[in-house]
This record gives structure tokens, C-alpha cells and sequence, in this order.
């Protein structure tokens, strides 16, 4: 049976497309996740994707994926990111294999978005490739997963 890795977006990512598209590119989340799809099956891993605006709904994403035995998370919370003990404090606690990813360059943005509470708790970040973040986050994953 294939593994899973799950696909977890955080607030705003729903509207995909449509929001500021100069920041976060044309493609929506669909798109995104189709693709990541397609790419996970090459290498025999079923895509799960799970979109919430609602940090504690992205806290149990988390404790499902972990009691799934979910083998990895590609992870962009949105503005989460630069909040969120609580998510933090789930991928510790799950020791979840996560992959921080953000379609834009938090860096060369405002201060706030370039502190990360979660960085230090994932095995690695992808940041400012538009949706080729979400692409080599994904080959980065499984490359640790299959290793
Ligand atoms: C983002 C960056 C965050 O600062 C922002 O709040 C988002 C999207 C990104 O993918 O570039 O919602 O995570």
C-alpha cells in the first residue's frame, strides 16, 4: 500500500489564485495539489491534502497524520508561520517528518514575516519559489523519507 503525505495549508491559502496574485502566483491550491500528486505517485506516495483557515484545525491535522502513520507533511501555514506556538509545539510533539514551505520570500518581506516559530522544528524550509516551493519540498521529503 502506498504511503501518504499529507498536504497541509493554513489560513488564506483556500483563496489561492485569486489573492494577490503578484505575491502568491496565478495557480490555486487545486492546481498545486494536483500536481504534487501526480509527482507523489511516481514515487508510490499518496497525496492528502488538507486546507484550514483555523490554527487548532491545523494543530489536529497534525495529530491525525501522526495516528495515520502518515509518512511525511508538506506544510505552509500561511501566517501561522510567524505566530503559532501551538503548531510548533504539534510538530515536536508528533515528531512528525515536516517540510516548511511558503510560496513567497518571507524574507524580503515585512519584519514580522521572517521569524518563523516552526522552522526550528522542521526538517528543512523551501521558501520563494512561488509553487515550485510546494514541487521541491516535496522531492526534498521523499528523498529523506527514501533514504
Ligand atoms: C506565506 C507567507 C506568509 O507570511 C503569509 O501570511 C501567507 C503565505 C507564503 O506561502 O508565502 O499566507 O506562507
Amino acid at each position: 500500500m502506498a504511503r501518504e503525505i499529507l498536504v497541509l495549508n493554513g489560513a488564506n491559502l483556500n483563496l489561492l489564485g485569486t489573492r494577490e496574485p503578484e505575491v502568491y502566483g496565478a495557480d490555486t491550491l487545486d492546481d498545486i495539489v494536483d500536481e504534487l500528486s501526480r509527482i507523489a505517485a511516481d514515487s508510490s506516495y499518496d497525496v492528502r491534502a488538507v486546507q484550514s483557515n483555523h490554527e487548532g484545525e491545523l494543530v489536529d491535522a497534525l495529530h491525525d497524520a501522526a495516528r495515520r502513520e502518515t509518512a511525511g507533511v508538506v506544510l505552509n501555514p500561511g501566517a501561522y508561520t510567524h505566530t503559532s506556538i501551538a503548531l510548533r509545539d504539534a510538530i515536536s510533539g508528533t515528531g512528525l517528518a515536516v517540510v516548511e514551505t511558503h510560496l513567497s520570500n518571507v524574507h524580503a518581506r515585512e519584519s514580522f514575516r521572517q521569524t518563523s516559530l516552526i522552522s526550528a522544528v522542521c526538517l528543512g524550509v523551501v521558501v520563494g519559489f512561488g509553487r515550485t516551493s510546494y514541487r521541491l519540498a516535496l522531492d526534498a521529503l521523499i528523498s529523506h523519507l527514501d533514504d
